[in-house]
């Protein structure tokens, strides 16, 4: 773990953890990032989540627990803060789920491959810039199985027009190295995921941009 990826870990405490939701899955989506935690991303979520699921940056573990998933889905959980995973492992209470505790800005050990694997609102807190953060991707495409699919969301940085409340955040959240997401642009992230998929589809909402990419270049 290097000094810069422990910063945008550092923060999800028990205690923050208890306010995660409400705070950013309701208040500042809504107003800030606007982006709909209900309507746009459960929704997109579901849709993507396959029997074999791997999920980084759990925070409390919202989506993996609301997505009403089969009882067959195997889900694997990796952070590089302790908290999270017990956090998201409670809130889950599936039998059978794994934890990994590891910073995802260098290869997971092993070779276990998975039929999706989630990065929602992960890589904004990952250490910039997004040359540097996008190398995620060249080391993931690695851990999917055939067929499989990479996806998520991401708070996009100046060049997406913030409104004021989400100035504010996002000067707060950058100065505490909570974010490093000011140079993350949409344009951006297309040409890092195109580097290693063939299939990328880009969406914004708000100042979220969703992404997902399937077909690794190998
Ligand atoms: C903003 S929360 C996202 C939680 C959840 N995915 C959501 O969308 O509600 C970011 C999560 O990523 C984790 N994280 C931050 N940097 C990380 C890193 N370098 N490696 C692995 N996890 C990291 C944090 O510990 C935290 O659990």
């Amino acid at each position: 773990m290097t000094d810069s990826s422990a910063a945008g870990a550092a923060v999800y405490s028990p205690m923050t953890l208890a306010l995660y939701d409400a705070w950013v899955l309701g208040i500042s989506n809504r107003y800030a990032w606007c982006c709909s935690t209900g309507a746009v991303l459960m929704p997109f979520f579901r849709a993507n989540v396959r029997p074999h699921h791997l999920d980084i940056g759990v925070g409390t573990g919202y989506y993996l627990a609301k997505a009403q998933l089969s009882s067959q889905t195997q889900v694997t959980l990796l952070d590089l803060n302790p908290s999270s995973l017990e956090a998201a492992k409670r809130r889950i209470d599936r039998p059978g789920t794994r934890t990994i505790e590891h910073d995802v800005m260098t290869p997971i050990p092993g070779d276990e491959r998975f039929d999706s694997i989630s990065l929602f609102y992960l890589l904004h807190c990952l250490p910039g810039p997004l040359d540097t953060k996008a190398a995620i991707f060249g080391h993931l495409k690695h851990n999917l199985r055939p067929g499989g699919v990479l996806f998520g969301a991401t708070i996009l940085g100046d060049d997406a027009k913030h409104n004021s409340f989400g100035r504010k955040l996002m000067a707060l959240y950058n100065k505490k190295g909570i974010f490093s997401n000011c140079g993350d642009n949409e344009a951006g992230f297309g040409v890092h995921l195109r580097e290693h998929f063939n299939d990328v589809t880009l969406k914004r909402h708000g100042r979220v941009l969703l992404f997902r990419a399937a077909d690794p270049i190998v």
